[in-house]
């Protein structure tokens, strides 16, 4: 046996295979080969009537081995290896624990029975990497479960427990306690080998259509089914080859239906959408590769503690009494703690509404919580997170207290969305101790965290942070101090185009409807009216007298603000919003603003194009993020991807900015910036293309090469 990676051991009559690629068991040409030559070691082995397939570590295993879906795929591949195992003359039972997804899915399918933890996860989530189950699945799970509930399986990628397993089909028996996991198993085996029972062969049966519909042309109809998942992902080509896989697997013998599968799951493979969404898992797995984390030794955490009570202190509030940690929330006045009070609880009223947690589960949750007007009481907190107002002066004079109040070797902490945390930090005894944490709002539901990381701080602050993530359940992105960090310092960058561009002569809701149709799910005027225009305009003042003093000053949002119109919250801003409602409409009296604007400054107007309005927007974002990696800012153009995609609500089937941009091609965004450096005489400094940029142009290489 050439492989190490898989264990056997011969209990009686029974051979046992257990699967063993930590940490999710992948199942990479290692392991398959392995696999099929334990297989086939068994099947000549006359001492052995009866197979069992397991996992081990945490799981059974988490599919195909997502690292190798860059290169060409080697022998042997995972559909042979299924069809394989269930060509075989000996019965052999799938024994799942922990999660069974994908191609580990298939696996267990193509096995003759299965038997599985109650708690077991099992599903295939392929559709989420713009995929179908590219090994034998598609014809298999319908076979199993019937057709209807094989398509909700693919279309949501959602998987199922355990029990629901057992309904639904796809388990033949399961078991509780994961220690008896193999014991089961054997002793399902000896029963199978006792009494006879017949191999059952998935290949062999008809798909169940009860409750599927067809048109009025007499043919099978899934649409109803995933309309709706279509509309919001842009997941065309893989819906397409479910229902394509579907019908077969209902009309078609097997085998035909696998040659669909197959050719369907390559048109997936090499679609854009799959290789960004691909893209998407590798990166957010890569952003906890950070220098610091050498070395660190974990911070204690279990006590929280909050300053503010507002929105953002209420939803870290409500993340952090979620992910089990106790909380103490400081407020400076009875009115602002009331509001806190009530935020945290209207918030986990809407869980319980939802049937996400119990009533005794909130219960539980609210009795870790505490609420104070004394920040004495946060003596005794291992880490406190500020979440006031963005006010570089009033956070220093908080800092200071706290450094006096707090005690020694707790982390301080501040979620300023665009402050230097460098100078945070510098008002205390302790700078090592202090760290940006940039929650996203809603901070209990977003999965963004972008952990700043002063000049100070220590080893063990940045790790910890990276671990609170991970228990937060929150995606953490590492960025350098600057003004806005990673992901408001593009914003800044973007939006400032889109400024230049409708004084210019655009349309703000042109604009909006140009990036909707790109896949943002708000237009950038939408998030200045959801955001509150007079603070876009309060941020965009205080870094005109910083870093943007050479920029050209539109006064577009300065009029609106005027007016009192400052978005949603007062019912009109770049749109109007009909009573308590997000509903908007564009505003005839905004364009004649526009239009005031432009006459006063003497503006020639243009004309934009739906392209170019796209290209001045990507190329501004994308020079942003080059100058963001110049400067070290970021670590990596991917972590840029996951921030913009995660936080700022860019298409995640477009894989991000950066990465959007290796697909456009560097040398376009570069000509493209200078284009509009040309064009743009009031601001040369905007237009400025990266030095990273024209360097990788040059070379002829891509972002991703910077991937690390
Ligand atoms: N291939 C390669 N690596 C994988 C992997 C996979 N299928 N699934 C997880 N990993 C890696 C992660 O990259 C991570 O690596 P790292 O330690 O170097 O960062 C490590 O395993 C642990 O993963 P997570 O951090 O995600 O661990 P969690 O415990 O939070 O989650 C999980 C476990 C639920 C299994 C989650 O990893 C997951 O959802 N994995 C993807 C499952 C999936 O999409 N499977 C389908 C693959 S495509 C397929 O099978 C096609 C087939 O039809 C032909």
């Amino acid at each position: 046996m050439t492989n190490v990676i898989i264990t056997k051991h011969t209990k009686g009559n029974v051979g046992i295979i257990r699967l063993s690629n930590p940490p999710v068991n992948a199942l990479n040409v290692s392991l398959r080969h392995g696999l099929l030559e334990a297989v086939k070691t068994f099947a000549n082995d006359s001492k052995i009537q009866i197979l069992v397939v397991l996992g081990s570590g945490k799981m059974f295993s988490a599919g195909a081995d997502i690292n190798e879906f860059q290169g060409p795929m080697a022998n042997p591949s995972l559909p042979y290896v299924c069809e394989y195992l269930e060509k075989i003359k000996k019965p052999i039972i799938a024994a799942v624990h922990g999660s069974a997804l994908g191609g580990g899915c298939e696996l267990a399918m193509s096995c003759h029975f299965r038997i599985g933890l109650e708690s077991a996860k099992i599903g295939v989530p392929e559709i989420q990497l713009g995929l179908i189950p590219g090994a034998t699945g598609t014809q298999r799970l319908p076979r199993l479960t019937g057709a209807l509930k094989a398509v909700d399986m693919m279309v949501t990628g959602n998987p199922i427990t355990g029990s629901d397993a057992l309904l639904a089909g796809l388990f033949d028996r399961v078991i509780t306690v994961e220690e008896k996991l193999e014991s089961e198993a054997i002793k399902f085996a000896n029963e199978i080998i006792s009494s006879n029972i017949p191999i059952s062969r998935t290949a062999d049966r008809d798909v169940c259509i009860k409750g599927v519909k067809k048109d009025k042309n007499g043919k099978f109809c899934f649409e109803k089914l995933m309309e709706e998942k279509e509309i919001k992902t842009h997941l065309k080509i893989p819906l397409d080859a479910i229902k394509r896989t579907m019908i077969a697997a209902i009309e078609m013998p097997f085998n035909h239906g696998l040659e669909i599968e197959q050719k369907a799951f390559i048109k997936c493979m090499s679609s854009t959408v799959s290789r960004s969404l691909i893209h998407l898992f590798l990166s957010q797995r890569k952003t906890s590769s950070i220098p610091e984390i050498v070395k660190a030794k974990l911070c204690r955490i279990k006590k929280i503690g909050i300053v503010g009570g507002g929105t953002m202190g209420s939803g870290i509030t409500v993340a952090a009494l979620n992910a089990g940690f106790s909380v103490i929330m400081v407020e400076r006045d009875l009115a602002g703690i009331q509001k806190g009070i009530k935020n945290v609880t209207v918030s986990l009223e809407r869980d319980q509404k939802k049937g996400r947690i119990s009533g005794e589960q909130k219960s539980k949750i609210l009795s870790r919580y505490k609420s104070s007007l004394e920040y004495n009481d946060l003596s005794e907190v291992d880490l406190v997170i500020e979440a006031i107002f963005e006010d570089l002066e009033i956070k220093k004079a908080l800092f200071a207290n706290l450094d006096k109040i707090i005690r020694k070797g707790a982390i301080l902490a501040t979620n300023t969305s665009y402050l230097d945390v460098d100078a945070i930090a510098s008002v205390t005894s302790r700078p090592d101790d202090v760290i940006g944490l940039h929650f996203f709002s809603p901070a209990n539901i977003m999965k963004l965290l972008e952990i700043v990381v002063p000049k100070a701080a220590k080893n063990d602050v940045v790790a910890t942070a990276f671990n609170l993530a991970k228990q937060l359940k929150k995606i953490p992105v590492r960025s350098a101090n600057c003004d806005g960090f990673i992901g408001n310092r593009m914003l800044d960058a973007y939006s400032t185009v889109a400024s230049f561009m409708v004084e210019d002569g655009a349309s703000p809701y042109d604009i909006d409807r140009v990036l909707k149709e790109f896949g943002f799910p708000m237009g950038i005027h939408e998030v200045f009216d959801l955001a509150g225009n007079d603070i876009i305009l309060a941020t965009r003042k205080r870094q005109k007298q910083a870093r943007y003093n050479e920029i050209r000053s539109v006064q577009i949002i300065d009029r609106i603000c005027e007016r009192g119109w400052f978005g949603q919250k007062t019912g009109r801003g770049f749109y109007k919003y009909e009573k308590n409602s997000k509903k908007c409409f564009p505003d005839p009296e905004v364009l004649s603003i526009i239009d005031d604007e432009r006459k006063q400054k003497g503006i020639f107007v243009q004309q934009f194009s739906d392209n170019e309005i796209l290209r001045r927007y990507m190329a501004s974002m994308v020079n942003e993020g080059c100058k963001i990696l110049e400067e070290k800012i970021a670590m990596r153009p991917s972590d840029i991807d996951i921030v913009k995609v995660f936080g700022y609500g860019f298409p995640k089937f477009r894989g991000g900015p950066m990465h959007y941009a290796d697909q456009v091609g560097l040398n376009n965004i570069l000509t493209d910036i200078n284009e509009f450096a040309v064009g743009e005489k009031k601001s040369t400094y905007f237009w400025q293309a990266s030095e990273l940029l024209k360097d990788l142009v040059k070379k002829g290489a891509n972002l991703s090469s910077l991937n690390l």
